[in-house]
């Protein structure tokens, strides 16, 4: 949001919670509904799950406090936000290139969100035609290919998601938006709430199956690739690295307590990731579907629960509504960075700034969604151009950039002024201090040595 925009919009709000909302608006999507169980799938489950879990809270948390902390002394756009707080600790100006990095992240992040944001949105008129209906795993699984196989019509509603976020950017975010998310949100819970029953109802031992390879530990499973990703997942799945945090955090006022917000955005973005794992995989295995089957995967197995369930049509239509939403909120998290950049930099006003940049970003998105046709052997470093770009910001960028976030608050900054900003009592003071200049910047810094040695 721009500064004009939310501080008009931030006036309206009953501070805290128009905050929490933003925030948790901006956390809470495609990441937890269709990244999450992927990934959980393809990394083989628990031990990737729990990793994800451990690294919300001891790594996830502390630094989205960071972010909101840095971002209220700030009150700028992450950029000069970084600059001037560096200023005002006596640090080199070059700590604004953590938020350089984060613009161009949330950019290239954007270009494959809207391409799924366009399945998401096609998805609500196939589920509204019935094409699901009486559907098994092998019929939702050739509907999904045909989806992914037809061009025109991946353009066409990569165009519409684009076209939407760039619509609601442009315009600032009014209340028309964080109002239909108090009712978004909440809706996504409850129709999650009811694809779980349904899922442990009808599939029978596949949801104690799923409950296990979930959450039993089973660490033979774990190695750098999957530490990694967890890693880059619990970076993504909170919005952090990319300054967006930050942005939100120069709008805060001194009354909110940073812990107990943060506390809450990330419960509840874990609550909605282990629930959609939850509604997933006992369909993937009562239908005999493959868990690592990729990007598809919520595409193929909850229509299949919505076309046999009792009123599945209108669940269906009704979940990818809301899953729409629930990306459309984050998406404009995402666009923001760079139309803010360029509306400060460049002569260009907000609308043309919007506009500009969603056109980039559209255009680039176009590539993402090739890799998944007539481009997918178009490879570099054997990944093709979706793959590589999710791989370079979720794996790369978000971890190096949340790492400087981390290292400029528990080396660059003065201690005595986060401990008020945060009210620590003595003792959590010292967990806080050793943790943020010690535990998690060794932890980041091993796991992505780790995470790129030749065997991983
Ligand atoms: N957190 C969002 C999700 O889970 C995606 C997202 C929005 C994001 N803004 C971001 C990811 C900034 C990284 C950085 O779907």
């Amino acid at each position: 949001m721009t500064t004009s925009t939310m501080k008009k919009s931030h006036s309206q709000w009953s501070s805290r919670m128009g905050f929490m909302l933003a925030a948790a608006g901006s956390a809470v999507g495609l990441g937890n509904i269709w990244k999450f169980p992927y990934m959980a799938g393809e990394m083989g489950g628990s031990a990737f799950v729990l990793t994800y879990l451990i690294f919300m809270f001891v790594i996830g948390l502390p630094i989205l406090v960071m972010e909101w902390l840095i971002g209220r002394r700030g009150q700028k756009n992450p950029i000069h936000t970084m600059e001037d707080v560096a200023a005002s600790e006596g640090r080199s100006r070059s700590w604004r290139w953590v938020g350089i990095i984060g613009v161009l992240g949330s950019f290239l992040i954007l270009s494959f969100y809207s391409v799924i944001g366009g399945w998401a949105t096609d998805y609500i008129f196939l589920a509204g035609k019935g094409v699901f209906l009486n559907a098994n795993g092998e019929i939702t699984g050739q509907i999904f290919t045909d989806f992914l196989g037809n061009v025109n019509h991946l353009l066409t509603w990569h165009t519409v998601f684009m076209a939407a976020t760039a619509f609601i950017v442009a315009m600032g975010v009014g209340a028309g938006l964080e109002r239909a998310c108090k009712v978004m949100m909440p809706g996504l819970g409850i129709l999650l709430l009811i694809l779980v029953a349904y899922a442990a109802y009808v599939s029978g031992p596949a949801f104690g199956e799923s409950f296990k390879f979930l959450f039993t530990p089973n660490w033979s499973a774990i190695n750098g690739t999957a530490v990694l990703a967890a890693l880059g997942h619990a970076f993504f799945s909170l919005s952090l690295g990319m300054g967006i945090m930050m942005a939100y955090g120069s709008y805060l006022g001194k009354d909110v307590n940073l812990l107990s917000t943060a506390r809450t955005v990330v419960i509840l973005d874990v609550l909605v990731a282990m629930l959609s794992g939850l509604a997933i995989f006992p369909l993937v295995f009562a239908n005999g579907l493959q868990p690592g089957s990729g990007p598809g995967l919520i595409f193929v197995t909850l229509p299949i629960a919505f076309g046999n369930m009792a009123g599945g049509t209108i669940l269906g239509v009704l979940f990818f509504i809301f899953l729409t939403f629930a990306a459309l909120t984050s998406s404009i998290s995402l666009l923001e960075p760079t139309v803010e950049l360029l509306e400060e930099k460049t002569p260009l006003g907000r609308k043309a700034a919007t506009i500009v940049s969603s056109v980039i970003i559209w255009a680039l998105g176009i590539a993402c969604l090739l890799a998944f046709n007539e481009w997918a052997d178009v490879k570099l470093f054997n990944k093709n151009i979706f793959d590589l770009l999710d791989y370079l910001t979720s794996k790369i960028m978000l971890p190096v950039t949340g790492l400087g976030t981390i290292l400029f608050g528990g080396w660059m900054m003065k201690q005595t002024l986060i401990k008020q900003e945060l009210n620590l009592s003595p003792t959590w003071f010292t967990v806080w201090t050793f943790l943020t200049r010690f535990i998690i910047p060794i932890a980041v810094i091993l796991i992505l040595v780790y995470g790129f040695m030749p065997e991983n």
